[in-house]
């Protein structure tokens, strides 16, 4: 029953610290971003003439300022959530990746088949929550566990749009949204502060508005363009657990674009090619 594995830091000291993060940008799920900006300044100085089609190209991505998180009450059946619990408990410890359980207090795992298969089924809902067409990015399950924790961050574009569900809580636990804002391309100095976590979450121009879910409810907010972030998890009797089920989508017909190693061909831009795929053996995920 791998759900009841707790995090020990002894477990996590034995935890390869893996890079999750750009070198520009110091949060989780910001090499996207990173590669974005290093192909504009390298348009910039070799296709200036470029630059305003790439710009443009990925408008599609940038989200409406008026858009608002949407709190869904019952997305799934009572048959579905028991089913993704029975799917939850049938894990075995070989089936979560443990790359997270450092930054995060959780174990993960992405695009198990079931969970896949819902991830399309819930399409539509999210495609009029979202007012655009979307398809189908990625999703994975997240298990935190006593050392459950969130660092302010913003999702790769790959994360658009999600889904995230509560499976099950110890006890309610919120997640707290900026408004939707511009994606900080900046070098910014505030980057460079060792508290610019703090900064972000006590910016009053970012607004953050805190939402609470219980089992069988979910959230859908834009990652990309929504600073988002959990507090340690909270105290209480017992074991100290949260099962969230997040899943992502794209504007349909939009993920070709999102691969920067796609760049120097897409537009006609050979010196892109060293572009790096955002998404390689340390596909982010977005929580
Ligand atoms: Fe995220």
């Amino acid at each position: 029953m791998p759900w009841r594995v707790s995090i020990h830091r002894a477990t996590i000291s034995s935890v390869p610290n893996r890079p999750f993060r750009s070198d520009v940008y110091p949060w989780y799920d910001s090499v996207w971003l990173a590669e974005y900006t290093r192909a504009k300044s390298t348009i910039e100085t070799t296709r200036p003439e470029v630059l305003r089609a790439f710009v443009d190209a990925f408008r599609i991505f940038h989200t409406p300022p008026s858009f608002r998180v949407r709190l869904l009450e019952r997305i799934f059946d009572d048959d579905t959530m028991a089913e993704i619990r029975r799917v939850v408990r049938s894990l075995r410890p070989t089936d979560l990746e443990l790359r997270e359980a450092r930054a995060f207090g959780r174990f993960v795992v992405h695009d198990h088949q079931y969970f896949t298969a819902l991830h399309h089924r819930v399409v539509p809902i999210v495609s009029g929550v979202v007012a655009e067409p979307v398809e189908p990015a990625y999703n994975f399950l997240s298990l935190y566990g006593n050392l459950g924790v969130c660092p302010p961050h913003m999702d790769s574009p790959e994360a658009k749009w999600t889904l995230d569900l509560c499976v099950g809580q110890s006890t309610p636990w919120p997640i707290y949204f900026s408004q939707v804002c511009p994606w900080p391309e900046s070098a910014s100095d505030t980057w460079r502060d060792g508290d610019w976590e703090e900064q972000i979450k006590r910016s009053p121009s970012l607004r953050f508005t805190s939402y609470t879910l219980e089992p069988g409810q979910a959230v859908v907010f834009s990652g990309s363009s929504q600073w988002h972030y959990r507090d340690a998890i909270p105290a209480g009797p017992g074991r100290k657990f949260a099962e969230l089920l997040f899943f992502h989508f794209v504007p349909q017909g939009s993920a070709a674009l999102l691969r920067p190693e796609n760049w120097a061909r897409l537009f006609g831009v050979p010196e892109l090619r060293s572009a790096r795929p955002a998404a390689n053996a340390e596909r982010p995920v977005a929580g």
